[in-house]
């Protein structure tokens, strides 16, 4: 071969894997993009079932029409429901989280819905997620998920916020290097209000990994398990080795700080304490505060529990999704004045941004 012509060949073949190159990188840019597209595109979904519970929460069990498969999730993550459900049938997104969890590809992602007394996204899904009806939701996401080892898992739920962990306990026993024990706690004001109670105690009379704990604060004469609030004492109590568990909290923001401090200082790292909170509490905040959003002019707080419940009374709000501190989506850039914070921010942010929904205006304040 004469050294031209192998030169060529050379030539040739490096040419081919240059273009091979960049395909195979096309490919892989694309496949990103789609991925992410498809993240952000709402899916329609039907209610297949649903059933209520104690007067005021509501499972629900959605599908996609022909039964097609639906996105796969980690155990925690949520569903975003989108619904005309504001004022002059205004859409508003809430989070829920999926309270079921299966391998893979699901054909059904199943919700628990406490109906808030005033809340509009949870009292529309009350009257109108009935079988049949349609919802639009935003794939499966969220960061709060199972990440345990094989040692101890403490899962702890409060009222609602048992849904998350009932995904994770799901997918725990379905581990085969899972957890070598479970503990799941779940309180509530009335045994009744135990959402999955007669589910936990099967799974637990047929699995010896498996420890569950109701405890009930407000409970009837019938009621033989343990009465009063949980506490951390309590917790730490059916817990054999602290120090080694992972403990996964979802709960109102006053017991899970409570628990959150009292395993804290009993010694437990806080790598090992995950929690998620589902908002902030409603109670009233300032008045009279002055808020200048940009050029636009500056208006007054009238008692708002929220930052963001303040913006969105005048028109002024940024996007949102989780409304807890999880998601960044409503981040704004403070340039004056001072927020107070009423949850820890569940996201890394710059030292000037703030998250509305979780804080609230001390004082005057100018955002932008
Ligand atoms: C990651 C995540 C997961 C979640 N998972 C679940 C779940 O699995 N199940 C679940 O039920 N919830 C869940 N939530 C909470 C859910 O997203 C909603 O926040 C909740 O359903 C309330 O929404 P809403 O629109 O009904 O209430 P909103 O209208 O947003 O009101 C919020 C609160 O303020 C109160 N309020 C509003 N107006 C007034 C008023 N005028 N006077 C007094 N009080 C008032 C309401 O009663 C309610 O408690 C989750 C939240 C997050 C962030
Ligand atoms: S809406 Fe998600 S952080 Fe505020």
């Amino acid at each position: 071969m004469s050294l031209a012509l192998a030169t060529l060949l050379v030539a040739a073949a490096a040419s081919l894997l240059f273009i091979g190159v960049l395909l195979g990188d096309g490919v892989r840019v694309l496949r990103t993009r789609l991925r992410q597209r498809s993240a952000d595109r709402p899916i329609e979904l039907r209610v297949a079932a649903r059933e209520e519970v104690a007067g005021t929460l509501l499972r629900l069990s959605l599908r996609r029409a022909w039964g097609r498969r639906l996105p796969s999730f980690a155990a925690g993550q949520y569903l975003t429901l989108i619904a005309p459900a504001g004022p002059d049938c205004r859409e508003l997104r809430r989070a829920y989280s999926l309270a079921a969890w299966q391998p893979g590809r699901p054909r059904h992602y199943e919700l628990g819905i406490k109906r808030e007394a005033h809340g509009a996204l949870s009292r529309w899904a009350w009257a109108q997620l009935q079988p049949g009806a349609r919802i639009r939701v935003l794939p499966p996401r969220g960061g709060f998920v199972l990440d345990a080892g094989a040692g101890e898992l403490v899962l702890v739920g409060g009222g609602i916020g048992i849904t998350p962990l009932r995904a994770m306990l799901h997918a725990a026993l379905a581990r085969r290097s899972g957890p070598a024990r479970i503990v799941l706690f779940h309180a509530a004001r009335r045994a009744e209000e135990l959402l999955y109670r007669d589910e936990f105690m099967r799974l637990a009379a047929a699995d010896d990994r498996l420890h569950y704990v109701a405890v009930v604060s407000r409970p009837d004469a019938a009621w033989k398990g343990v009465r009063g609030r949980l506490d951390a004492t309590r917790l730490l109590a059916g817990v054999r080795a602290p120090g080694r568990a992972d403990f996964y909290l979802c709960a109102g923001v006053a017991l899970m700080e409570t628990l959150r401090e009292g395993l804290t200082a009993a010694g437990v790292e806080p790598g090992r304490i995950h929690w998620e909170a589902f908002g902030v509490a409603a109670s009233a905040g300032g008045a009279g505060q002055r808020v200048s959003v940009g050029e636009a002019a500056a208006f007054e707080t009238a008692g708002e529990p929220t930052l963001l419940a303040a913006l969105e009374a005048h028109g002024r709000a940024p996007p949102t999704e989780c409304r807890a501190g999880s998601c960044g989506l409503c981040r704004m850039r403070l340039t004056a004045g001072q927020v107070e914070w009423l949850l820890p921010a569940g996201c890394v942010l710059p030292a000037d941004e703030i998250l509305p929904c979780i804080c609230r205006p001390v004082g005057d304040v100018s955002l932008v």
